[in-house]
């Protein structure tokens, strides 16, 4: 067990992380798949192009830094005939590959079958025939094969497969019998609808009998009983004709909250290497403290652990009678979950995600995380971070107390090291209200509405309202942007990075680029932030709603387009005559809209004014706005 001590390990994952670096190459990646795209017939929607950059091609995904591609996603794109070898095959970092919904023919290529990171294979809904092949990459972890024309018997060399969690042949025309294999973390098994016949071996009988049905000569639990004899039907029955991605979705039944996905991949490899080898340590642990309590015959963990996570209210951490008094060196290193997280939580889910950088902010690198193409978190890690420990879990401790509201983004689980700090979050596909106001302008985009804006801030503001009232004079937010007003699938506005600005290294407001434009001059002078500087903020962040036009980024470029100090640009165009010019030109084209946006303008007016004091509180914006709909 010295095995798991951090330092050990940081060192080997250093060593590793240093040496990968020397295989790198996109640009024979981007070869390989020009190859691929050449070889192979597909939908016109495919558009790879020897000149554009590979990052940016529909279907792929690159690792954190964009330096090889990780991920390979061409569902129903019409995709024809065989794949040819040397072509996928030689994208050496590939961790996931979806094929699925096309009609690929032949077999499997031997080179993506040895592609040494590759995880998730998905090929269902193809016509691929032949064996079922012998040899897959071994860290194989969800390999979907259901839906083609695969024959033969299912190979008894899967065994091999120590982490596959998911194995789906259904819709085949496998036969044979079931090889005595045993699969120590298979959560998901089918095999139904094929030829296969014989009892099914009992370290299977565990899984439901939906997993072996339609396959006429089975027999053994699940199913029913082997002997005497049965009847056997007149024929076989062939595999029903496939019915789409419906089959897909039932056998993906996870709640959302069961599996935290942590990307891994460039700067973060290391880190998440080290959670990876740690979780590892720790189960063996846990098994083993299984074990002895299983052999005292009193109580078990996973009772102990959902009455600590059953209660109500506040965070819960793994208890710590989980993992007995002997493992100090890794309860410093552990991942802390909040409310509704922690009770079905597979530590293992971890292990395993493709991830995209979503964006580099100023607090950190914030990465999508995306779990069996199904489950998507967010992964914040966070730079210059000065707090300490315990400043940090205490400042952890009051975030999770603002939350749950429905307009503050909840923040999942965190995780605190000397060397890293992450934060997982949920994932909200709508974007922010940055991309929603500035996106592709210019490039026929559909105009956004008032009713969208309207409801995009007043959701933000009751979110700032109500962190305002539950953190306390002290809980500022400090770092209210259009980048940090997330949108729900309700189409509202929620507040992200609740809390972060305390922890993270103030740098001299002249030098922070990103936010310059939304901060108080009480804040860029003296570095005074209250609860009226958050309303300042939010102030401005109203304008930008109101005019389309981006605050001011960095001091030297005032004269960037559409880029402006708001604030006094506003008040200069209102000064001079009260005129529409300040709205944006989208807002023009939809009547009647006129009154609520001068009424608009004005709480936005009323929030960026000079001193502190003379400013409302976020209680008064929210109930102006809330007016300004009433009155219409
Ligand atoms: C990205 O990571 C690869 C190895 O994972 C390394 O070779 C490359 O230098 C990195 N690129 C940048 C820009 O950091
Ligand atoms: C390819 O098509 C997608 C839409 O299907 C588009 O978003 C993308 O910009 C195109 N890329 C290139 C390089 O033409
Ligand atoms: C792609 O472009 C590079 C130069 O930009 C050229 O060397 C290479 O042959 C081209 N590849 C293909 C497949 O056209
Ligand atoms: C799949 O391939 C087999 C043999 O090549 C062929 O007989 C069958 O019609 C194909 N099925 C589909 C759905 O294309
Ligand atoms: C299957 O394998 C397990 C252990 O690997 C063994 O105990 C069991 O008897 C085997 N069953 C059959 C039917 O061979
Ligand atoms: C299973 O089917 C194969 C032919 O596909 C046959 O050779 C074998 O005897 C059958 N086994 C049982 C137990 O029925
Ligand atoms: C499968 O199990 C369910 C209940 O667990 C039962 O209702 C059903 O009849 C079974 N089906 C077969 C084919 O055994
Ligand atoms: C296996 O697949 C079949 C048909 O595709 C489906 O009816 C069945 O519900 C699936 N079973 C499981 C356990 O997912």
């Amino acid at each position: 067990m010295k095995l798991c001590s951090p330092h050990l390990l940081q060192s080997i994952l250093i060593i590793l992380s240093l040496v990968s670096p020397l295989c790198a190459d996109l640009n024979s990646d981007k070869q390989a798949l020009l190859a691929f795209a050449d070889a192979v017939p597909h939908a016109p929607k495919l558009n790879w192009s020897n000149t554009t950059q590979i990052c940016t091609w529909i279907g792929i995904t690159c690792d954190s830094n964009g330096s090889r591609v990780s991920a390979l996603r061409l569902p129903s794109l019409g995709l024809t005939g065989p794949i040819p070898s040397d072509t996928l095959g030689k994208l050496e970092a590939l961790e996931v590959l979806s094929l699925r919904l096309n009609s690929l023919t032949g077999s499997i290529p031997s080179d993506v079958l040895s592609l040494p990171s590759l995880h998730h294979l998905f090929l269902q809904h193809n016509n691929f025939t032949g064996n079922i092949p012998a040899s897959f990459p071994s860290h194989m972890n969800v390999l979907d094969l259901s839906f083609n024309s695969f024959t033969g018997k299912i190979p008894e060399s899967l065994q091999n497969l120590a982490r596959l969690t998911k194995l789906n042949l259904q819709n085949n025309y496998l036969s044979g019998s079931i090889p005595n294999i045993t699969f120590s973390k298979l959560k998901n098994l089918n095999i139904s609808y094929n030829h296969l016949n014989g009892s099914i071996p009992s370290s299977l009988k565990t899984f439901p009998n939906s997993s072996f049905i339609g396959n006429s000569f089975l027999c053994g639990l699940p199913l029913n009983p082997c002997s005497p004899p049965l009847p056997p039907p007149p024929a076989h029955t062939p595999p029903p004709p496939p019915t789409g991605d419906h089959q897909e979705k039932s056998s993906k039944k996870f709640p959302l909250w069961a599996i935290i996905a942590i990307a891994v991949g460039g700067g973060v490899a290391v880190i998440l290497l080290m959670i990876i080898l740690y979780f590892c340590c720790f189960k063996k642990k846990k098994r083993n403290r299984n074990e002895n309590e299983n052999g005292n015959g009193n109580g078990n963990v996973s009772s102990v652990r959902r009455a600590k996570s059953s209660s109500v209210g506040g965070r819960s951490e793994k208890p710590r009678e989980e993992f007995g008094g002997e493992v100090q060196e890794v309860e410093n290193n552990k991942m802390v979950f909040f409310e509704g997280c922690s009770s079905n939580f597979d530590l293992e889910d971890l292990l395993r995600a493709s991830a995209e950088v979503l964006g580099k902010g100023s607090f950190g690198t914030t990465y999508k995380a995306t779990l069996e193409e199904s489950v998507t978190v967010v992964v914040k890690r966070l730079k210059d971070v000065v707090a300490g420990k315990k400043e940090f879990e205490q400042q952890m401790e009051m975030i999770g107390r603002v939350e749950p509201h429905p307009n503050v983004v909840p923040l999942r689980a965190y995780y605190y090291s000397k060397d890293e700090k992450l934060l997982v979050y949920d994932y909200l596909s709508s974007g922010s209200l940055l991309t929603l106001l500035h996106g592709n302008r210019g490039g026929g985009r559909t105009p956004i509405d008032w009713e969208t804006r309207v409801k995009v801030t007043l959701g933000a503001a009751r979110g700032l309202a109500h962190i305002h009232a539950i953190g306390g004079p002290k809980f500022v937010h400090g770092n209210i942007k259009s980048s940090n007003v997330l949108i729900t699938p309700d189409g509202e506005g929620c507040i992200s990075d609740t809390g972060l600005s305390p922890l993270i290294k103030q740098h001299p407001p002249t030098t922070s680029r990103h936010t310059i434009g939304y901060k108080a001059p009480e804040v860029l002078e003296i570095r005074k932030h209250s609860h009226k500087s958050d309303v300042y903020s939010f102030g401005v962040l109203l304008l930008e709603t109101l005019t389309g036009k981006q605050p001011l980024q960095s001091p030297g470029r005032v004269g960037g387009e559409d880029m402006v100090d708001l604030p006094k640009w506003v008040q200069s165009v209102v000064r001079e005559e009260w005129t529409a010019e300040v709205f944006d030109v989208e807002l023009m084209k939809f009547q009647n809209i006129e009154e609520e946006m001068v009424q608009m303008l004005q709480i936005g007016m009323a929030c960026v004014v000079q001193t502190p004091d003379s400013r409302p509180s976020m209680d008064e914006v929210v109930k102006m706005i809330e007016e300004v709909r009433v009155s219409n």
